[in-house]
């Protein structure tokens, strides 16, 4: 069994020399920022049913109930996340001409807060609001919450831009998020448990195309085995310093 030390220079050496690497990113990497993942330990949906509260059927039956137990919950955790290394470490990646884009499925908007340029928010954003009925987008500071939902100017009402179960992706970004995945040398794989198609299927995309596949999570997940190249079994944070550092080390030429 290899060393964890020669796992990361692997990792290191392959997007040192990658020309378009690309990651894919899920709620673990947002973990470290105070803001629970959805399955495994602490989880969201332990704790509320998500085919009550996160289906868009839900939301049209019930949108004060969906409001108040989801979108507030997670929008006071949004309030006051900051990034930490792991969105810092792609953020650095970028810098250092590694790293082309980001997709994510997370709704926080930490990866922009890091600073990364190009971020493919596969399942939308909470930091915007937009109405159900005439599609106007509006920003959290202009709505009052004494109401919910906030009604929208056209009758209609106000929910946060997120992907809810039972909606479809974006088909822009999707074919462009699977269009990278197929032509990317390098894809890191942060924090995703790999449960949840069509974001799912992209590091299996990747490597049928020749990619090299680095996973970064605390635990196996369904890509560990048969995906991916290099498994880092350890928090995003961490590892992602570690890359970092050897990349680094390998553009400057010191390693
Ligand atoms: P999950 O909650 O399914 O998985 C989070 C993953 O992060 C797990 O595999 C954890 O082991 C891992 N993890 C925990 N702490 C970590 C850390 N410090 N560093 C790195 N990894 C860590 O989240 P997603 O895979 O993002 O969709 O879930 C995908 C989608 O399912 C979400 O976008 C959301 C959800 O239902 C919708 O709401 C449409």
């Amino acid at each position: 069994m290899p060393s964890l030390s020669s796992l990361i220079d692997q990792a290191a050496l392959s997007c040192a020399k990658a020309r378009k690497a690309i990651a894919l990113t899920g709620a673990g990497i947002s973990v470290e920022s105070g803001i629970p993942p959805f399955r495994g330990k602490g989880g969201l949906w332990a704790k509320i049913d998500p085919m009550k509260y996160a289906h868009i059927e839900a939301l049209e039956r019930n949108p004060a109930d969906v409001w108040r137990v989801l979108f507030m919950g997670i929008a006071d955790l949004l309030k006051t996340a900051e990034p930490n290394a792991g969105h810092m470490g792609l953020q650095r990646l970028e810098r250092l001409g590694v790293l082309q884009t980001v997709i994510t499925q997370n709704v926080d908007g930490l990866h922009q807060k890091a600073g990364s340029r190009d971020v493919i928010e596969f399942h939308g954003t909470h930091t915007t609001l937009r109405c159900m009925s005439c599609g106007q987008r509006a920003s959290w500071q202009t709505v009052r919450l004494d109401v919910l939902p906030p009604p929208c100017a056209c009758g209609g009402f106000l929910r946060p831009d997120v992907v809810m179960f039972g909606e479809p992706i974006n088909v822009a970004l999707l074919q462009r998020a699977q269009m990278l995945a197929a032509t990317c040398e390098v894809m890191l794989v942060v924090g995703t448990s790999a449960t949840v198609e069509p974001a799912a299927y992209l590091p299996v995309i990747a490597k049928h195309n020749g990619a090299f596949i680095i996973e970064i999570n605390p635990e196996p997940t369904p890509l560990t085995d048969d995906i991916s190249s290099v498994a880092l079994l350890g928090p995003a944070g961490a590892m992602m310093d570690r890359i970092v550092q050897a990349v680094a080390g390998y553009k400057e030429g010191r390693l």
